[in-house]
């Protein structure tokens, strides 16, 4: 699209390739940083091992009807992410109806069109989701059918089975080696160098206005923030309530609603909004301490990109502290490839050689970090037992850290009730882990989120490990609490027709675009409208715990009589499990007469296991009840999904 023009630059992926002298370009869509990550290292590795002109691309930066001219001296990988239903991610979008496209054509009248074409490929998929990586496979199908050469086999990495990493790193070796065949290129012993300089700018401090802190809005600096506000510039949004879901004190369920008045933002009922973290206080002074980082934290520098193609990830002059506070993932685990890359710039040569050993060994690699949940700090304390990181270049941490990501959220409002309010439901992550009894696991996002209703409402953090942070950075311009957020559409949505009954699955945070669908429906209601049969399957804990919006069913049942039923699974009050599933297998014969009144059903919440069984549920509930084999019904199932009958919003 031409949306994605900048000024002064070329969409024209050849021009570019040879203005900045590139042999290899590396093609990335990505939806959460992930795969642009993985992008970035093969271009870091292809360059270090073997010399290759690399270079990283956004699929949304460059047109694709030249791909027939590129020389087949070079190389094209593609890194792709599948997003949701077997969707590409937002900015391969274009790309992707391009190439799948049924007559697609190139500038070039060249038989087979993509002859010239050497291509590598991978794809990050979830096993968990129905299109398994049918981004990576689609391409790679329409590549071959238009001629394209591959390199390598096409690889797939697996979320769900949480072997990402290692597939990817299982991949590219092979891949490496079929590359350096085909192009002639020889290894060398690979050298690190920096991507970006480090400049200090001594005349400055951080009180200088152009000094950039970590203000999250691209504007600003300049005065007040300004819109058009997306995934790359968030509006900075009042918070206008927050309060507490659930009933027990060691576990948290937020309710926050954001006031989006103030910006052009809309959205639909059953979108997704994305929150902007911050990290806590806690892990960013761990981090400069191991890092050795501390006491030039708050010194001004410049961050320049030594090659033309790269881009600095944040705006500069800023500070150390800023960039590690606001743009880097400092709590993910850690990637085996990185631990390797640090070696280098060990302390000692004992503690090299130890860092070695986890970058090459698989298994210790997933003893010693992975089941501990280590991020980068807590792997380096670790292994040098304390001793600091001091010759470790910041460049290399800019590199290997993925950038900070924002959170999505099934939105929980609805938008016909309040357009310009957006309620979030979300659940604070905290894992106390063996061996890690005094310093628990806590989610970035939702402890932020957390951290801000406190700060809100004036409550004392209530747990020993609550978190500080340093909230819309130390220049904060705002009264009142804010959270800078950013709205992304999705497909999720109710029937046009509200008199067709609707079935909703949600357990747990799974309720949240059903309390937006129900609170939709209410208002239809009152705006008297005809509104079909609501049922709501919620499943929690215990009745007495986690129980979400349990007085809100009670209003929707005064508003919808009859036309609304909540059915209820609490899994931990008998001694028998009882899932949502279970309820939904109970009611096997309304469900099918819903059905057949052509009831659209929802799914919403853990990818891994529960959308899974609801699926599998519903197939032996129709096959049951219609007295069909029971690969008939999963037929019947699929063919609902494909016409939107049944719809999920699901995550892992
Ligand atoms: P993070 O810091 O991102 O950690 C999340 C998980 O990552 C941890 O539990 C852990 O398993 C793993 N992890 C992180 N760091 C490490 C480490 N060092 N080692 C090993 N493992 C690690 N959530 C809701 O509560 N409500 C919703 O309505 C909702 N809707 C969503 C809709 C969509 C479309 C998507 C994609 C997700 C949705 N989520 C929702 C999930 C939400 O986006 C976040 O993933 C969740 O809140 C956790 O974010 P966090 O930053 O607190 O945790
Ligand atoms: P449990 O934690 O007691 O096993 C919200 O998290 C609810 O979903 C909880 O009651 C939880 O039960 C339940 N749950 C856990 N695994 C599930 C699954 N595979 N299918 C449906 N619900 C599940």
């Amino acid at each position: 699209s031409a949306n994605g023009l900048k000024a002064g630059k070329t969409r024209n992926i050849i021009e570019k390739m040879e203005d900045s002298g590139k042999n290899c370009i590396i093609f990335y869509g990505s939806q959460t940083g992930t795969a642009e990550d993985y992008a970035s290292r093969l271009a870091k590795e292809g360059k270090s091992r073997f010399g290759l002109e690399t270079m990283v691309a956004d699929l949304e930066d460059y047109d694709y009807d030249n791909l027939d001219s590129i020389p087949s001296d070079k190389v094209v990988m593609f890194v792709l992410a599948t997003y949701g239903e077997g969707e590409p991610t937002d900015n391969a979008v274009d790309f992707y109806e391009f190439i799948t496209g049924e007559d697609v054509s190139f500038s070039s009248g060249n038989e087979p069109a993509l002859d010239n074409l050497n291509y590598v490929a991978f794809g990050l998929g979830n096993n968990t989701y129905e299109h398994y990586n049918s981004m990576v496979r689609n391409v790679n199908a329409a590549l071959e059918k238009l001629g394209a050469h591959r390199i390598g086999e096409a690889g797939e990495g697996d979320d769900g089975a949480g072997t990402m990493e290692e597939d990817f790193l299982a991949w590219k070796d092979p891949m490496w080696e079929a590359l350096q065949k085909k192009m002639g290129l020889e290894e060398r012993e690979a050298v690190y160098e920096p991507v970006f300089g480090i400049v200090e700018r001594d005349n400055l401090t951080k009180d200088s206005p152009e000094v950039y802190l970590g203000e999250p809005n691209k504007m600003h600096l300049d005065g007040v923030p300004k819109g058009p506000f997306n995934a790359h510039n968030p509006y900075i949004a009042p918070i206008a309530k927050s309060y507490e879901l659930f009933s027990v004190k060691d576990r948290n369920c937020l309710h926050m609603e954001v006031d989006i008045s103030g910006s052009n933002l809309t959205y639909q009922t059953g979108d997704h909004i994305a929150v902007w973290p911050t990290n806590p206080g806690k892990e960013v002074d761990l981090f400069m301490d191991i890092l050795d980082l501390t006491h030039k934290r708050h010194d001004v520098i410049s961050v320049k990109a030594l090659e033309p193609t790269a881009k600095v990830p944040f705006p500069t002059p800023t500070t150390y502290d800023a960039i590690v506070r606001y743009h880097m993932e400092i709590c993910s685990p850690v990637s085996r490839q990185f631990i390797a890359t640090l070696a280098a710039f060990a302390p000692d040569e004992q503690v090299k050689a130890e860092m070695t050993k986890l970058g090459g060994d698989k298994d210790y690699f997933h003893e010693k970090v992975n089941l501990h949940h280590l991020n980068i700090a807590r792997v380096l304390q670790r292994v040098s037992g304390g001793k600091k990181w001091s010759n470790v270049p910041f460049s290399a941490l800019i590199e290997g850290i993925t950038k900070l990501q924002p959170r999505y959220y099934s939105i929980s409002s609805s938008s016909l009730e309040h357009p310009k309010t957006i309620a979030i439901t979300a659940v604070v992550e905290k894992q106390i882990l063996p061996g890690r009894e005094d310093d628990p696991f806590m989610g970035v996002a939702t402890n932020y989120l957390l951290a801000l209703k406190e700060k809100q409402n004036g409550e004392p953090n209530p747990t020993p490990f609550g978190l500080t942070y340093e909230i819309m950075g130390p220049r904060n311009r705002y009264t009142g609490i804010h959270v800078p957020v950013h709205v992304r559409h999705s497909n999720f949505k109710l029937p046009s027709d509200p008199s067709k009954p609707i079935i909703c699955i949600g357990p747990g945070t799974g309720v949240a675009p059903m309390r937006g669908f129900i609170r939709e429906r209410m208002r239809q209601a009152q705006n008297g409208e005809a509104v079909g049969k609501t049922i709501l399957f919620f499943g929690c804990r215990k009745r007495t715990e986690d129980f979400l919006y349990e007085k809100e069913w009670e209003e929707a049942k005064e508003v919808l009589s009859d036309k609304f039923e909540l059915v209820t699974a609490f899994s931990r009050e008998g001694a028998k499990k009882v899932y949502v599933q279970h309820r939904l297998k109970e009611r096997a014969k309304e469900i099918n007469e819903l059905l057949e009144k052509k009831a659209y059903f929802y799914v919403c919440g853990d990818a891994a296991n529960m959308a899974r069984e609801v699926n599998n549920v519903l197939a032996q509930i129709l096959a049951e009840q219609r007295g069909i084999p029971e690969a008939k019904a999963e037929e019947i199932v699929k063919n609902m999904r494909a016409a939107n009958q049944y719809q999920e919003d699901v995550w892992s």
